[in-house]
């Protein structure tokens, strides 16, 4: 059984339906890409696994270790150890790294029924965490987001992960824009990460990341639905001939 099953999901924000009979598995411990065509869908199923409340599922399940989690609130999920990278983070003014990080591992605990965190242990975790991937101290008297170059998002984002843990992430990805070195960093971070207990759903119209990031399973979005599943050939697949192809064999297959 994977990690995380979504079965014929349909869901809609306002009046419209965008996903249209969704299926999709992403397994502990494996990287799985998802791609597609812009309008496709992709952030919204990101956001529909996260329980965001614009998006209305009206059929279909989403279950997470065997615990169907369709109407779970997010931070339920987020309990139970799914977490999201937005594809356009906010910024939160007078919140600094550091007491955003704090807030956050402290409402897992809480969840868990752990006491707070003291401060001289967080100090040591963060340090610890940012050591691991590569930001600087300062970083964390930065206010959130604010002002944060793509690259900057990026590591604030590895050191959600650095520090929380999640068993399930779910990273949307906007790899327009990003140099090199802040694609290294979203690279390095969930290589780091994935290979432990984590299973990781990266969300990519760019191939640049999955040359760094080597994923187990490419899935391929389109109009709401999963219509083509395979391995990293895939990618290099969609790379030379983009997605008009796959377009023709669904066009083909409906006729
Ligand atoms: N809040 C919303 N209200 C109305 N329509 C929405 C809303 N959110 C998404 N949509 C529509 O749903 C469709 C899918 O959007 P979505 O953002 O999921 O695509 P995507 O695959 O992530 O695209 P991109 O590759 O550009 O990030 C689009 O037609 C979009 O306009
Ligand atoms: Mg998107």
């Amino acid at each position: 059984m994977a990690e995380l099953e979504i079965r014929n999901l349909h869901v809609r924000v306002e009046d419209k339906e965008i996903l249209r009979g969704l299926d999709l598995d992403v397994e502990k411990g494996r990287i799985h890409a998802l791609m597609g065509p812009n309008g496709s869908g992709k952030s919204t199923l990101a956001n529909a696994i996260m329980g965001h409340p614009a998006f209305e599922v009206t059929e279909g399940t989403i279950s997470f270790k065997g615990t169907d989690i369709t109407e779970a609130a997010p931070d339920e999920r987020s309990r139970m150890g799914v977490f999201m990278a937005f594809q356009y983070p906010v910024a939160i003014p007078g919140v600094t790294v550091a007491k955003y990080l704090r807030m956050v591992v402290n409402a897992h605990r809480e969840a868990n029924g752990e006491e707070p965190i003291k401060l001289k242990a967080f100090r040591r975790q963060t340090e610890e965490a940012m050591e691991l991937v590569n930001i600087p101290r300062e970083f964390s008297s930065r206010y959130l987001n604010d002002g944060f170059s793509g690259g900057e998002k990026k590591r604030m984002e590895v050191l959600q992960l650095a520090m929380l843990r999640p068993e399930m992430s779910v990273l949307d990805e906007t790899d327009s824009g990003l140099d090199i070195d802040a694609l290294n960093v979203v690279a390095e971070g969930v290589n780091r990460y994935a290979g432990e207990d984590m299973g990781v759903l990266i969300i990519t119209h760019y191939q640049r990341i999955l040359h760094l990031v080597k994923p187990d399973a490419v899935h391929v979005m389109f109009d709401g639905r999963i219509v083509k599943e395979g391995g990293p050939e895939l990618v290099d697949q969609l790379e030379k001939k983009g997605y008009g192809w796959i377009r023709e064999e669904l066009e083909g297959a409906a006729a």
